[in-house]
């Protein structure tokens, strides 16, 4: 056994450790099969991969926002302990993804965050509730003028920065945002994905759009057919990618059907059912590297150099 790295370069323990996580739907099959990730102090990790494979149900998983009928089993660690319901909501926190549908037309801004911080914290006074929604709402670019107004009153943008500033009260450990500027246009797009990284929280941010995963995350991890395929620094994993799944994404070209520019690209085939297949490597039908084995034996995810993981043993060694 090597000596344990001096603490200096030893890597910070993890905010987050998910182990094992499955979600299951009775009569259907596992739509989350052994998902093993974690979140590094800081980081914003991408959740990447086409309709269906997962990304949502992980995300809501850690939320406990799976639908009532899902069965979900695995450990959710936040700072080596279980998450407790508690934490739900509070160290762990959901950035929504439609801001209109978040906010309450009815309240001001300002009014919902305070009402927001509240439930949070009952032991605040008011003015601290209020003087705390200030602080988060300011820490995104919005004015007190902004904190009057009615959500509807707001631009897209500056509403969606609203509910990032609803997010970070009590300063959680791990924000969730699932698609959190597909409604927004590119350029304020970009804004507020750089203003969810200027929080310095640390983020599973899952998205559809590579450009995202290029400008905004630190680590992807590429999920199909409810498994992780590949995880890794985002840069390195997007120039190199390994999983055969990841480089059909990464090479595909998009289509004149590919509603966006910087969606993610189409690859060819049909993605799997939940639970399908039954054996196997869920891409295998679709892998032009697959071999026999591919179709019996599931592939484990295994550490490469460079911090990466991958789960193709056909793949390892190239
Ligand atoms: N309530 C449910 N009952 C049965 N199956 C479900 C339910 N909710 C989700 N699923 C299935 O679980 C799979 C994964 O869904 P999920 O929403 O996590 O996908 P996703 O990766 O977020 O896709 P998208 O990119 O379209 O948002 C899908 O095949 C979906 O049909
Ligand atoms: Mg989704």
């Amino acid at each position: 056994m090597p000596p344990d790295p001096p603490a200096a370069t030893r890597p910070a323990p993890p905010v987050l450790t998910v182990d094992d996580l499955r979600v299951a739907f009775p009569g259907a099959g596992e739509a989350v099969r052994c998902v093993s990730f974690t979140l590094r102090p800081g980081e914003v990790l991408a959740l990447v991969g086409e309709s269906g494979a997962g990304k949502s149900l992980t995300a809501r998983a850690l939320l406990g926002l799976t639908p009532r009928e899902a069965r979900v089993t695995g450990t959710i660690r936040l700072h080596g302990q279980p998450v407790t319901t508690d934490d739900l909501g509070h160290r762990i926190s959901l950035v929504p993804q439609d801001s209109l549908a978040a906010l309450s037309p009815v309240h001001r801004v300002g009014d919902q965050l305070a009402l927001a911080a509240l439930s949070l914290d009952p032991r605040l006074s008011r003015r601290e509730a209020r003087d705390s929604a200030t602080a988060a709402l300011r820490s995104v670019g919005l004015d007190t003028a902004q904190a009057a107004a009615y959500p509807h009153a707001l631009s897209g943008g500056q509403r969606q920065r609203a509910v990032i500033a609803m997010a970070t009260l009590g300063a959680p450990d791990v924000l969730v945002a699932d698609e959190p500027t597909t409604a927004l246009d590119p350029d304020v797009r970009a804004h507020i994905l750089g203003l969810l990284r200027s929080t310095g929280a640390t983020v599973l941010l899952v998205t559809h759009d590579l450009d995202v995963v290029r400008g905004h995350a630190d680590r992807v991890a590429v999920m199909y057919g409810g498994r992780i395929a590949e995880t890794g620094p985002a840069a390195a994993v997007l120039q190199d990618p390994r999983a055969p799944y990841t480089a059909a994404l990464v090479g595909a070209v998009p289509t004149a059907l590919t509603p966006h520019r910087s969606r993610l690209p189409v690859v060819p085939g049909d993605a799997p059912a939940p639970g399908e297949p039954a054996s196997g490597c869920a891409f295998a039908p679709r892998c032009a590297y697959a071999e026999d084995a591919c179709r019996t034996t599931v592939p484990a995810l295994i550490r490469l150099p460079g911090d990466r993981e991958l789960a193709c043993p056909v793949r390892e060694s190239v």
